[in-house]
């Protein structure tokens, strides 16, 4: 990012799944939020509304400082063709996306494979999207078998890039930790920082094992699952993160805007 500090740089992004039901709803909430977007001097505020809303939405730029950027929350694994209902990453791209989310724990409960998920990554760095890929295990086993599902999850994803997107990686992809078992919960099942801190380390290290350790200390890592305004305080300082994905307190423009505050704060 290009902001030049001492301060941290974050990135908030907000997923409003398929809320709010109206598009004056959506601009009112895209209003708020990139009120706050453009006072923030450190933070990156990216906002994933629905399809339908993206080109409501105004997107400026990706840097700090702007209106918030624009995501969609999915993407075709096709480039283009005969796929009814399917939304190509190239499509989002010209509607204002600047950002995609892949492989959210809501799509691979629809059916998204490691395969299709990698399939959709792909189609997103080449549509010219930074590409936020999500991972996290459904429940957390004693035998930390679960540091395998994460691994096996970011491993799919990285060992089927070519070279030349290997070569962008650190500016165009980001993974987010999202526990399924913390998502969509009460805000006290918010991991505690330090266990978010640890998979942060985790994640960068399976990354580095993979591509080299300049591109694993560079790709930022995301928390979501059950971030409330006053959760996020903790993890954005103690939890060794370089963001948030946060659902539904995301459409709260309120509660995002003192997230999106705190964060330009550190
Ligand atoms: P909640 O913040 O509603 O738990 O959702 C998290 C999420 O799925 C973000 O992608």
């Amino acid at each position: 990012m290009p902001v030049k500090s001492q301060k941290r740089n974050f990135i908030i992004a907000g997923n409003w799944k398929m809320n709010p039901d109206s598009l004056a709803d959506a601009k009112t909430i895209f209003a708020a939020i990139s009120r706050k977007a453009r006072s923030a001097r450190h933070t990156v505020v990216v906002l994933a509304p629905p399809a339908p809303f993206l080109s409501a939405g105004a997107s400026r730029s990706g840097r700090a400082g702007t209106a918030a950027c624009l995501a969609i929350q999915d993407v075709s694994e096709h480039v283009s063709g005969a796929f009814t209902g399917s939304v190509s990453a190239r499509q989002a791209r010209s509607a204002g996306a600047e950002y995609a989310i892949i492989g959210h724990s809501e799509r691979r409960k629809a059916g998204d494979t490691d395969m299709i998920v990698s399939q959709k990554v792909r189609q997103a760095l080449d549509a010219g999207l930074r590409t936020i890929v999500c991972v996290g295990e459904t429940e957390r086993d004693p035998h930390a078998h679960y540091l395998r599902t994460v691994r096996e999850q970011i491993l799919a994803v990285v060992g089927a890039l070519d070279k030349k997107q290997v070569r962008s990686l650190t500016h165009s992809l980001i993974v987010a930790y999202e526990p399924v078992w913390a998502v969509g919960k009460s805000y006290d099942t918010a991991p505690k920082p330090s266990d978010i801190h640890e998979m942060s380390i985790y994640i960068k290290k399976v990354i580095a094992e993979s591509l080299g350790k300049k591109i694993g200390i560079k790709i930022p890592v995301l928390y979501g699952g059950s971030v409330d305004l006053e959760n996020s305080k903790a993890i954005l300082k103690d939890g060794g993160i370089d963001g948030l994905l946060v659902g539904r307190q995301s459409l709260d423009s309120k509660d995002f805007g003192g997230m999106i505050d705190y964060a330009d704060s550190l």
